[in-house]
């Protein structure tokens, strides 16, 4: 394809330069068709390792290794043309320093073509998000629940409930946008906060299970197709994929057993002699 006739992708860039425009749209992505379909409506698709939990059936991401968000992040860059494509960097493949966080965010870069990832970690990380932007890898922060702190939180709980804890939440978004991230992901925060962290702090918000003030939303597409077995509370179901998956397999069945499939119109004739 030549570069003239490229399809021309969202950019991290134009994402941060949305802050306190038109609000965001955003959804989780993790294999080719699905990302396809939904790639005309949303800004950005998020790889996100809750590909773990929603794909793979593990308990939590923090199991997930780095080759799988660089599989699955190679099928939606296949699937979709508009949308900025994210990638989540899994567990254990960025906190360690800033010079392993860049050799393994420059291996999903350049391994699936994506145009930025996304780490969880407000303060501490700042030295890493200020490494990585300098040296051309676009990074999207996550803080409030970070899932990947599933252990030292003994769960996944929403944050800043209480207003004792608003001054860390506040100091995370704060670091993280001076340190250059493009957007911040602020999950399962109390509404008020998350609403006076989008006002002021520089750059967009992209709230889940946190505030409809966000500059932008995003939500784990199973999740709101009504496919996922449980939800958090926050989850609106768009759709109801699981009781239609459910209906049709029933159908399949019953129609395999009473042998009134495959109908004539599904099988292949005989090539006229
Ligand atoms: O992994 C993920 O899907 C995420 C979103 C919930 C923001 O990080």
């Amino acid at each position: 394809m030549s570069i003239q006739s490229a399809a021309r992708r969202v950019t991290a860039p134009e994402i941060r330069a949305r802050k306190g425009g038109e609000p965001i749209v955003s959804l989780t992505a993790y294999h080719a068709h699905t990302a396809g379909l939904i790639d005309a409506y949303v800004d950005f698709l998020l790889v996100g390792d809750s590909l773990g939990m929603v794909m793979h059936g593990m308990d939590n991401t923090v199991p997930v290794p780095l080759e799988l968000m660089i599989m699955h992040g190679q099928a939606v860059m296949r699937g979709s043309r508009h949308a900025l494509v994210v990638v989540d960097m899994p567990f254990g493949s960025y906190e360690e320093s800033p010079a392993a966080a860049f050799r393994n965010a420059a291996k999903v870069m350049k391994q699936t073509g994506c145009g930025a990832i996304k780490l969880e970690g407000g303060a501490r990380m700042s030295k890493t998000i200020r490494f990585l932007t300098e040296r051309g890898i676009p990074v999207m922060a996550h803080i409030g629940l970070t899932p990947q702190s599933y252990h030292v939180m003994g769960g996944f709980k929403t944050q800043g409930r209480e207003k004792s804890g608003w001054q860390s939440l506040e100091d995370d978004a704060r670091q993280v946008a001076e340190a250059g991230a493009f957007a911040v992901v602020l999950e399962a925060i109390a509404e008020p906060l998350a609403a006076r962290i989008t006002r002021d702090i520089a750059i967009p918000t992209i709230g889940i299970g946190a505030s409809a003030a966000c500059d932008g939303q995003i939500l784990v597409l199973e999740d709101m197709l009504g496919l996922s077995p449980s939800v958090p509370g926050f989850v609106r179901k768009f759709a109801n994929l699981k009781a239609q998956i459910e209906d049709a397999a029933r159908e399949y069945g019953d129609a395999v057993k009473d042998r009134s499939f495959p109908a004539p119109e599904h099988t292949y004739a005989m090539k006229d002699e």
